[in-house]
């Protein structure tokens, strides 16, 4: 175990809170890819601070749930409803949340937005000020805070004017736009310059690994085209991005005895830009006129680095999970449930970035154009309810359901139905089962930092191999896009072709695919992740300090 004591901050603990008495509390485990990462991360002398999800107006509320969050290592932030539903409704879910995505400022109601704008930012400012104060108390001198996504942009800032010897890391977990969306935000510098106080910046896009890639086709002597990148495996060369066609330099020639198909021509290119990195950067040069440099943002002669720290989950807890025999008993029940019949699934939070209706409206049509598959097939999705304050969240709620009723009252007969849809979440064992059981996930996400229920569903198809398919906008088309059926989730005829393309594929090439991903999920785990990050923010330190 590494001794430095480090200071996870996220605005949501891995545990949230329901109050069952005066002083007394459930604590159940937070959905979502920030906690499960999180979680993943055992070798480091680790508290976390954040909010436990509930408002507490009175001090024997207070002090009993610190206690209880205690044991678990976890130390609360407290804020008050206004204050949530300003900064946590409005702020981070209405404004920062959609723009990250490329979903663009909320439209309706545009004036109210607008003037209820301020406001809003001034509470996501106070809410900011609340964690640094919790962060200060338990500050020990040498340790490290690493401040985690879009609700915390402000920290780093508030705990440098407190404290400037602290080690300060920031990480972002969504997408990072390009700066022509960033752009359009009222409060765009502020927030810029805010993080870029932090010793390190870091983006879950992928990270200056190599990449495995089949060659398209020649464009000069030295460049070549490739198709999308696939494992990553640690070569260094300079590649830039074009769409979806990846151009490189050759380094060396594929090693013998790797299993990858002969009969192509493969290369090792890793690479040079990578987008949420590069539109960081972009966005500090074009909004705030600062020089970027290739390792970060140069301001009056402090360097800001900011990197590309890919993400992961802890594979061997999934691995371990589904060789139980509970679990084994659990797979074998679901099985029989659906025997005779394939089994798609989507797990998601029910958010609009996931893209849910368009799944749903692509599952549709391949029913409609399969009218063999109809018994056949199954979709389970499970849609875990999530910031359901924010009215967005409530119609999205409403138009599912409705889609989800049509469709069933279409396609079902008197005793089935083709759409199982789930308003709830699962435990992790129920999950791990679902998993194990799929024939093929179907990841439609509009945009997605990384999608870790994509990494999961491989972690557990060990026996299945079933197909992934996943969108080319989720961050993890970039890691498992050689093994994934990449689609377009806009493009619902498209979806609905890859829908069929994955039930019919023969065991031999989804052994394949199935390869190329679980070797990429079990490589690239969240304990690696986080102390790549912590390491690269010591060693950040340690240069700025060398450089003065
Ligand atoms: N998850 C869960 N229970 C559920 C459904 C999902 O714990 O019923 C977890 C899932 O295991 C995954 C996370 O929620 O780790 C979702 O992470 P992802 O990165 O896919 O998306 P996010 O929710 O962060 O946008
Ligand atoms: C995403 C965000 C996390 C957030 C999670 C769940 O993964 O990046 O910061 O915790 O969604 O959302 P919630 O609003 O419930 O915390």
């Amino acid at each position: 175990t590494n001794s430095q004591r480090l200071l996870v901050v996220a605005n949501r603990l891995p545990v949230s809170a329901t109050r069952k008495g005066d002083a007394s509390w459930q604590l159940e485990m937070s959905v979502g890819g920030l906690v499960s990462a999180l979680l993943g991360i055992t070798e480091f002398e680790t508290r976390w601070i954040g909010w436990a999800g509930v408002n507490v107006t009175n001090e024997i509320g207070k002090k009993s749930l610190t206690k209880a969050l205690a044991d678990k290592r976890c130390v609360p932030v407290f804020l008050d409803e206004d204050l949530v539903n300003l900064y946590y409704n409005g702020y981070c879910n209405n404004i920062l949340w959609p723009l990250f995505h490329y979903l663009g400022l909320p439209q309706e109601d545009h004036l109210a937005t607008t003037r209820s704008f301020q406001s809003q930012f001034d509470a996501y400012k106070k809410a900011n000020q609340l964690f640094a104060d919790v962060v200060s108390e338990h500050y020990i001198e040498g340790g490290v805070i690493w401040c985690h996504d879009y609700h915390l942009m402000f920290l780093p800032k508030y705990l440098k004017e407190r404290n400037n010897k602290m080690k300060v890391g920031w990480f972002l977990h969504t997408p990072f736009p390009s700066s022509e969306i960033q752009r359009t935000l009222p409060s765009r510098s502020e927030l810029l310059r805010a993080v870029l106080v932090a010793d390190l910046v870091g983006l879950s896009g992928l990270g200056k690994k190599s990449a495995l890639s089949r060659v398209l086709s020649w464009t000069d002597g030295q460049t070549v085209c490739l198709s999308r990148p696939g494992v990553y495996l640690g070569w260094d060369t300079r590649l830039f991005w074009t769409g979806q066609t990846v151009y490189g330099q050759i380094v060396s020639p594929m090693p013998n005895g790797d299993s990858i198909d002969a009969n192509m021509c493969y290369i090792y290119v890793s690479f040079h830009t990578y987008d949420y990195a590069r539109h960081f950067v972009s966005a500090c040069t074009r909004i705030l006129g600062l020089e970027g440099t290739p390792d970060g943002v140069e301001d009056q002669g402090k360097l800001t680095r900011v990197a590309a720290f890919p993400i992961g989950i802890d594979p061997g807890r999934f691995i371990r999970a589904i060789q139980l025999p509970q679990i084994k008993e659990h797979i074998k029940e679901l099985e029989e449930r659906f025997v005779g019949r394939k089994v798609t699934l989507g797990v998601d939070r029910l958010d609009m970035i996931k893209g849910i209706p368009q799944k749903i409206l692509a599952f549709e049509k391949f029913l409609e154009e399969n009218p063999d598959w109809h018994d056949k097939v199954v979709l389970l999705q499970i849609a875990v309810p999530t910031r359901t304050d924010v009215p967005e969240y409530q119609k999205l709620t409403c138009q599912v359901h409705e889609i989800v009723g049509r469709i069933n009252g279409r396609f079902g007969s008197l005793t089935t139905v083709p759409i199982h849809h789930l308003d709830r979440s699962l435990d992790f064992h129920g999950l791990c089962a679902l998993y194990a059981i799929t024939d093929v996930a179907l990841i439609t996400s509009l945009r997605d930092g990384m999608n870790l229920v994509s990494y999961e569903f491989v972690a557990c198809q060990a026996s299945k191999k079933g197909v992934l398919i996943l969108s080319e906008f989720a961050g993890a088309a970039q890691s498992l896009g050689a093994g994934a059926i990449l689609v377009n989730p806009w493009n619902i005829t498209e979806v609905a072709s890859s829908i069929g393309y994955a039930l019919n594929m023969p065991a031999e090439e989804r052994e394949k695919r199935h390869h190329h991903n679980f070797v990429h999920v079990t490589s690239h785990t969240s304990q690696e992740w986080a102390e790549t990050f912590v390491s690269e923010l010591n060693d950040t330190i340690v240069e700025a300090q060398l450089r003065i």
